[in-house]
Order: C-alpha cells, then structure tokens, then sequence
C-alpha cells in the first residue's frame, strides 16, 4: 500500500465509528450530535477499534433459492441471520410509521390495464446515465452486507451483476470498494458518506472512480444518526470491519462524515470526479429543482427505508409532484417498499426511471449469497414482465399513467 494511502486510511480509520452512538472522542470530529436522542447516547459504548468478527455468525451457504414472494424472504432470513443483525436490517426509525408507509403507498396506486395490446413481450432493458441494465432496478446503497452473509458485497455484487441490474456500492461496505468492484463486471455506482476532510474526500472519490464506478451517489439524509430503538433494544454494535476504512467496527457511521453538507460539497464531487451526481434523499418537488439547477445528473427519492427521519411521506406519495418538477430533466430512482414487479411499474408510471432494491437484497444475500441476490433480482424482473404483460406495456418507455387509474 502507498503512503499516501496508508496516511489517509489511518486518518479515516481515527475518525470512523459506526455505532449508532458515538463515542466521546469523535464528538469534535464534526459537529456534536446535538440531536440524537438522549438514550441513544447513554448507549454503553465498546472500543471502536478492535472490530471482532469471529463473535459474529454470519450466514455461509451460497445455493439457489425458491422464491414465491419477497416478503416471505424476510422472517426465512430472520431465522439464519444474528438477531443483532437482523434486527439492524430490517428495523426502521422511531415508530417504524415511515418505513410501513412506504410500502403501503404503493398499495394505494392501482394499475389499469391496457387490454388487447397486441404484444406478445415486454422488454425490461433500460439505460441510466450510460448504465446498460437488463431490468429498471439498482440495488439500494446498503451498509454492512456481512451482516446478513460471509460473503457480503462481494456477494450480493456478483448476484447484482448476474441478474443485469446496477450495483450501488455503499462507503460502509464490509468490502472494500476495489473488492466489490471485481466482484462486479457489470453497471456499478458509488454511495459517498462524504468525508469531513477534503483530502480524505478526495482520496476515496478517487478509488471509486478508478475502480469503475461510473456516478456517485451522495446521501444527504444521514448527517446525524437516527433514532434505532431496536439497535438501542438488542444493544446492537456491528463487530465487523468497514472495508473502505480499516480498523473500524459496526454499521453505522456518520463521526467522520460532513454533517453540514451543502451545494459546495455536491460542486466538489461532480469537479473531482467529473462523474454524475446523484442525490440520494430527495423528498420535495423543491429540492429535486435545486438538484438539478445544481448540476444533479439524477436523484433518487429516498427516505433512507424509514430509517431516518420517521414520520416523512412515503416515497411513493412525494413522486408524482418531484417528477412533473423535474420534467426530465434528471434520472429518477425511488426507493423505500419495492418489493413486487408492480410496484417497480406503479414507480415507472408515476415518473421514476428504476427503482432502488434495499431489505430484500440482504435476504436473498443471508438466504443463498449471490445466487440469493440473483433470485431476489430475477424474481422482481419476473414480476414485472408479468405486469407489463398484462397492463399491455411493451417497453420501459413506454409505462406512464395512462397505465394507473385516474
Ligand atoms: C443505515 C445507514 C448506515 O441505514 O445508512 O444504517
């Protein structure tokens, strides 16, 4: 390893903690966390630098799995996955209300059908900023996908890669990003938790695009943690390593992250990379605006799964306004409650360009490694030709509101 590199992972490695709660140490890393609820940080705290991995029993067995729905991934994957972890994964903020809203607004779009069509196919394949896919979906920047297998992102990459759907590689990967990257010929993008240190920005803007990823994606909605009553319930701190920044533990990590992001840090990654930007946390019509006047090649309209801020809309329910403002003129990625091929044509309709996969990836992960993330990702693309099928859409290009009820 170059010094410049060792220099700059042992700076990060000081400044990166992934609890939920941050130690006393890092509190002058950046603004301290003013917000966070008091219990939170009254959380006991282990030494963050001695990440421990063999406490923690991560899923092996990498085989085909039968899927008949997504949802019946998750309590099959609770009963292999640490409860910790489990527990990390598929929990959301506060109430929980946002992270069930997302998937109840899907249930409030309904499909009309376009009979006698005439098609007897409907093509899937769709491009997104250059990314040649076979179906309109990315999975979602995750953290920590050894949570849910041993294999983690090199896993659930190689999965992504073999179903022809776009990978979004997440700052806080069990891997590191080179890792991934070779785990992953196909499509792959960059999640940034932007460092606070320009210099340390730089040097990891600078991995991701010499090891392929062809956009970032800066996530604008984690600038202080959130409120994980179930991580606090199962006193919960992921033992294992964050490959992009060794000698650190666990899954949750803003310490070292920018918390006062602004228009000058998205300026910052366009010019360093001179890649697409995209922002992940978009929720108003406003801001998707200010997105693209910004330069924003595109946006995905995220509420972080619930995990965030609880009690915001539904993704679902902010789309159609945030996408008649854009009016083209960005990429549009919905996250937050995909879990059936009509909710990717419902999302289609209502104006994104693919949706983002998160939970259920980590499930088919846990369930069967890559080939569980293949199934996951070929199970929705079969659920979505079977909708276009019978809506009477032929291509991506084609789903709009003339296909939901008025
Ligand atoms: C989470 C952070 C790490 O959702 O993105 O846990």
């Amino acid at each position: 390893m170059d010094r410049k590199r060792r220099d700059f992972l042992s700076a990060t490695a000081a400044a990166v903690t992934l609890s939920a709660a941050l130690p006393a140490k890092f509190a002058n890393a950046a603004e301290p966390l003013a917000h966070a609820p008091a219990p939170q940080a009254a959380t006991p705290q282990a030494p963050a630098a001695s990440p421990d991995s063999s406490t923690y029993a991560a899923p092996t067995e990498i085989k085909a799995i039968e899927i008949i729905n997504l949802r019946e991934l998750e309590p099959a994957a609770q009963k292999i996955i640490p409860n910790g972890g489990f527990g990390y994964i598929s929990s959301g903020a506060g109430d929980e209300w946002t992270k069930r809203e997302n998937e109840a607004a899907f249930k409030r779009v309904t499909i009309a059908p376009r009979y006698l069509s005439g098609y007897k196919d409907a093509d899937r394949s769709t491009t997104l900023l250059g990314s040649k896919l076979s179906m309109p979906v990315m999975v979602s920047a995750m953290a920590g996908h050894g949570m849910a297998h041993v294999t983690a992102e090199v896993g659930s990459a190689k999965g992504t890669s073999a179903a022809g759907a776009l990978y979004c590689a997440a700052s806080l990967s069990t891997k590191t990003l080179e890792e991934i990257a070779q785990a992953c010929p196909g499509p792959k993008w960059f999640q940034i938790y932007l460092p606070a240190d320009r210099g340390a920005a730089t040097e990891i803007l600078g991995r991701a695009k010499a090891a392929g990823y062809t956009a970032i994606v800066l996530t604008i909605d984690t600038v202080v943690p959130s409120n994980r009553e179930t991580d606090r319930r199962n006193h919960f701190r992921s033992p294992l390593p964050v490959g992009n920044f060794p000698g650190q533990n666990g899954s949750y990590g803003v310490s070292p992250m920018k918390r006062d992001l602004d228009w000058d840090d998205v300026a910052f990654i366009r010019k360093t990379t001179g890649l697409p930007v995209l922002l992940k946390g978009v929720m108003s019509p406003e801001f998707a605006v200010a997105a693209v006047e910004h330069g924003c090649a595109g946006i995905q309209v995220s509420n972080h799964g619930g995990r965030q801020l609880d009690d915001v809309s539904a993704t679902m329910t902010v789309l159609p306004r945030i996408a008649d403002a854009v009016h083209g003129r960005a990429t549009i990625l919905i996250d937050g409650g995909v879990r059936r091929g009509q909710d990717i044509f419902k999302a289609l309709a209502l104006g994104a360009n693919a949706v983002a996969v998160g939970r259920p990836v980590l499930y088919g992960l846990a369930l069967g490694g890559w080939m569980g993330v293949q199934a996951v990702l070929q199970h929705l693309d079969g659920e979505l030709e079977m909708t276009m099928r019978l809506a009477g859409a032929r291509t991506i290009a084609e789903i709009s509101k003339r296909f939901l009820t008025a």
